[in-house]
């Protein structure tokens, strides 16, 4: 059974202090999550050695970063490598948000770059896609993110697609409270799964989580995450709430 994962994607916001408070306040509720259920907290590279310590022990909690880059080593100023993200105990890494295709112009194919890299230190990309409002309106999203699959991913073999996590987040739906229904997540999220299947079969694509993501809230968890499709959420504002966070947790099928 492909995994169910609540994630929290805590971009560029709170204080050191107020990260542990919230991971704290997380960590005080209890959640009795099944085997095939994870969460993972995406956290500011300077709070990562923090959240390993207050999560290695937590069973089925683990620590994501933001970003990566693509070298392992040398002189690339502000950057961060998988094995520099390893040596302090992050497996997980999210790529290819669409905030950061936006503002640091990441390309498919730089995308492609950072996956292999990833996955050649056996670490998890969790690789967001998606489109924007524009090509929404012109009913052609299914085109879109089928092509931001082929240039990023379709390259990997059979075994390595399947150590990707996808989250899917149309670009009208982050921060702006306008979630897609769970009908419009359930379509994209099963075309998805669909191309993955015509390029690496059905057995295959079963196999891989596609998150959802765009103003998942405790409200409105329950609702998304039933659908077939939706394997949990990759979750922004609501991921900074203990509250929300927890409800989101125990909103997973
Ligand atoms: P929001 O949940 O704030 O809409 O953000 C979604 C997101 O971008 C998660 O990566």
């Amino acid at each position: 059974m492909r995994k169910k994962i609540a994630a929290a994607n805590w971009k560029m916001n709170l204080t050191l202090q107020q990260g542990e408070a919230l991971l704290d306040g997380l960590l005080a509720q209890s959640y009795q999550l099944q085997p095939h259920q994870e969460v993972v907290v995406a956290v500011p590279f300077p709070y990562l050695t923090m959240a390993v310590q207050k999560l290695q022990q937590v069973p089925q909690f683990y620590v994501a970063a933001q970003n990566c880059y693509t070298k392992a080593s040398g002189a690339y100023t502000g950057e961060v490598s998988v094995d520099i993200l390893q040596s302090v105990g992050v497996q997980h890494i999210v790529i290819g948000h669409s905030e950061r295709r936006e503002y640091f112009q990441e390309s498919n194919q730089f995308l492609a770059e950072k996956v292999d890299a990833i996955l050649a230190k056996g670490a998890t990309p969790i690789f967001c896609c998606g489109e924007p409002l524009p090509v929404r309106e012109a009913n052609e999203q299914n085109a879109f993110v089928a092509k931001q699959l082929q240039e990023s991913l379709y390259h990997l073999s059979a075994e390595a697609i399947q150590k990707v996590v996808i989250a899917y987040e149309p670009i009208w739906a982050i921060g702006t409270g306008k979630t897609a229904t769970s009908a419009q997540a359930q379509e994209i999220h099963a075309f998805l799964r669909s191309e993955l299947a015509g390029k690496y079969g059905a057995a295959i694509a079963d196999n891989i989580s596609i998150l959802y993501g765009g103003s998942v809230k405790a409200n409105n968890a329950i609702e998304l995450f039933s659908q077939p499709d939706v394997d949990g959420g990759l979750v922004g504002g609501a991921s900074l709430i203990v509250e929300e966070f927890a409800a989101i947790i125990k909103a997973l099928p």
